[in-house]
């Protein structure tokens, strides 16, 4: 017999049937709380007590630091697969064949171009334009060029094109928008190359000097880019599953997560690590000291890269990246006077009973600058490069959504406001 949660309400009693997931997780299923108890809701700001949905793509444990893809461990994937490779399992259920992944590739290698009249949006751009902005917009706009998109109930195979468009679009357009800001020109894609070398390609060659493929680098990149291809209902994925849920096309639906994705609190943490970084380095190094600042309630800084919603124990793509920062700055011969700074804030952090007490650990933005910066990433580029791994989670999770023929999101509130008054002219005010 299934398992129910009781609810006493003014005397009566409720009862509220309880949802478990193949985890072993259990959810009290409140969708029929308000019509069933005359108008009460729930309330949760920031939804830390909230499923908003059943999903199959990733599983995590936050006590346990166990993160999983469609049932694959991320460490396995980080360690043996291609990028394109986990982005087919998430966005497909499952691992592809070698002819899907061949024909996967081969349809990506196609689409890697943007319509020549993209061009023109990037020009109007100014310099100084964060690379999130202008990432944002393109992808929106990308809409415009494929109205096709905006079919919601176009076939499998237009849909699939829609997904395959994007994830070979998205590396152009990051590279452009960085091209754009260093007001270099573009370089356009080479199918020659794979997915990870090709974004190398558009981002560092020039007109008159290749970009030489560095197997160190491009091995970074690619295992970086799996270690952020989904993380379930984060802040970015559920802003890309709620737009999608009001049939809004899937570029805007991205394009939302986008710019959701930018704010310091989530993906935009990793550019605010580095400055982070540099600003104790600037200050002479003193960790103590800003761990202090972190801790002191009238103090607005906060420990960037540290913490996290879901994992109270070790992020596990933390614990990835930490180990191949060490690795790729060695084999770059790189010695960064950062990645020290943030080993001792890490280690004075994880000692003091403030961090301790609310289990604060360092999350995958703790180090992943750190390596961005060795491959010469530019820091205002961090941000892209989190969208770029995210954007196989996001297809996926806007694919399930509409798969499984989700309501729109729309949610409740309490409200807290003026009762009823009449109007009153403004001479008499
Ligand atoms: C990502 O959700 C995901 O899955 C996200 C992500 C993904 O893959 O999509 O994993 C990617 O966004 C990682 C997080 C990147 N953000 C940062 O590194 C920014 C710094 N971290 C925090 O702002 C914070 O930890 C959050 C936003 C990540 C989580 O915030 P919560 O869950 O809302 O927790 P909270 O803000 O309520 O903090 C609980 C306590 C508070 O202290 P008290 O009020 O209990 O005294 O912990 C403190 C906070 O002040 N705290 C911190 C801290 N993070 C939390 N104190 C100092 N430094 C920090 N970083």
């Amino acid at each position: 017999m299934s398992e129910i949660a009781k609810l006493e309400l003014n005397g009566k009693l409720y009862e509220l049937p309880i949802i478990e997931g193949s985890e072993n997780e259990k959810g009290i299923d409140i969708s029929k709380l308000r019509s069933t108890t005359n108008g009460y809701i729930t309330i949760d700001p920031g939804f830390k007590n909230t499923g908003s949905t059943k999903s199959g793509i990733t599983y995590l444990d936050g006590e346990n630091g166990i993160l999983r893809y469609r049932g694959y461990p991320i460490e396995q994937l980080a360690e043996k697969a291609s990028f394109l490779e986990v982005s087919f399992l998430i966005i497909y259920g499952d691992l592809p064949t070698k002819t899907e992944l061949d024909s996967f590739k081969e349809s990506i290698t196609n689409h890697t171009l943007v319509h020549e009249d993209m061009k023109q949006f990037f020009e109007a751009y100014p310099a100084k334009a964060h690379p999130m902005g202008v990432l944002a917009s393109m992808v929106c706009s990308l809409s415009t060029f494929y109205p096709e998109s905006l079919d919601h109930n176009r076939t499998p195979e237009a849909k699939d094109l829609t997904i395959h468009r994007l994830i070979a679009k998205l590396p152009t357009l990051a590279a452009w928008s960085y091209k754009n800001a260093m007001r270099h020109p573009f370089m356009y894609p080479n199918n020659n190359f794979d997915y990870c070398e090709n974004f190398l390609h558009m981002m560092f060659a020039m007109p008159t000097s290749e970009y030489k493929t560095d197997s160190t680098i491009v091995s970074a990149l690619n295992k970086l880019l799996i270690l952020h291809a989904d993380h379930e209902q984060n802040c970015s994925t559920s802003t890309v599953r709620i737009v999608g849920s009001s049939h809004a096309n899937l570029y805007a639906s991205v394009s939302a997560g986008i710019s959701a994705l930018w704010g310091p609190l989530h993906g935009g943490a990793n550019q605010a690590v580095i400055e982070m970084l540099n600003q104790i380095a600037d200050d002479g190094g003193d960790v103590d000291k800003w761990v202090a600042k972190a801790k002191d309630k009238n103090d607005t800084f906060r420990l960037m890269g540290f913490g996290h919603r879901v994992y109270k124990n070790f992020d596990p793509r933390a614990t990835i990246i930490k180990k191949a920062c060490d690795d790729v700055l060695n084999k770059l011969g790189v010695k960064d006077p950062l990645l020290e700074i943030a080993k001792k804030l890490e280690k004075v952090a994880l000692e003091d009973e403030y961090f301790k007490a609310r289990n604060l650990y360092p999350n995958v933005d703790f180090y992943s600058g750190i390596i961005y910066k060795a491959i010469n990433i530019p820091t205002e580029m961090f941000t892209v490069m989190f969208a770029l791994g995210r954007l196989p989670g996001w297809i996926a999770q806007w694919k399930e959504m509409i798969q499984n023929d989700e309501p729109i999101g729309r949610p409740r509130q309490i409200y807290n406001g003026k009762n009823h008054r009449d109007y009153i002219p403004v001479e008499k005010r």
